[in-house]
């Protein structure tokens, strides 16, 4: 996968709390390209394979559970530099540390339901990508 992509999920939380549209139009209007995206859920297992280097952490089941309790949008998204900017776009994993007019400021009430996910490193975009995405659904 090219470094100028990143990976994202939009979280159970913000969906059930109808930010799908909003959250899409943040990250589109920041200037990245939507390169797949789909509305799926994570089973249990899923959660655990996808966040399995979290599993030593105490909040680690917590995560599993959450993750999994209802629908998610999952995409790769393209810009220059996407990794770094995108997490300058979703801000700080607790949200009560995330600079003003960032995603999870906006849309996150806690450290553990923060809104959205987005990659770390080039290389855990295109592991995350993987996961959830074929070939044949990345455009
Ligand atoms: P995310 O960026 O998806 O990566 C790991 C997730 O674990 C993180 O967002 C939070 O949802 C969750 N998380 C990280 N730290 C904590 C914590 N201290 N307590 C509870 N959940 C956490």
């Amino acid at each position: 996968m090219p470094t100028n992509r990143t990976f994202t999920m939009i979280k159970p939380d913000a969906v059930e709390n109808g930010h799908i549209g909003a959250i899409l139009n943040q990250i589109t209007e920041a200037g990245f390209k939507i390169k797949a995206m789909k509305f799926t859920q994570l089973s249990r297992r899923d959660a655990e394979l996808f966040y399995a280097i979290h599993k030593e952490r105490p909040f680690f089941q917590d995560l599993v559970v959450f993750m999994s309790r209802g629908p998610i949008v999952v995409a790769i998204l393209e810009k220059d530099n996407a990794v770094e900017d995108f997490r300058k776009l979703i801000g700080a994993t607790n949200p009560e540390n995330a600079a003003e007019g960032t995603i999870r400021k906006r849309f996150a009430k806690s450290i553990s339901e923060n809104a959205i996910h987005g990659s770390d490193s080039d290389e855990n975009a295109a592991i995350e990508s993987s996961f959830h995405f074929s070939g044949r659904e990345t455009f």
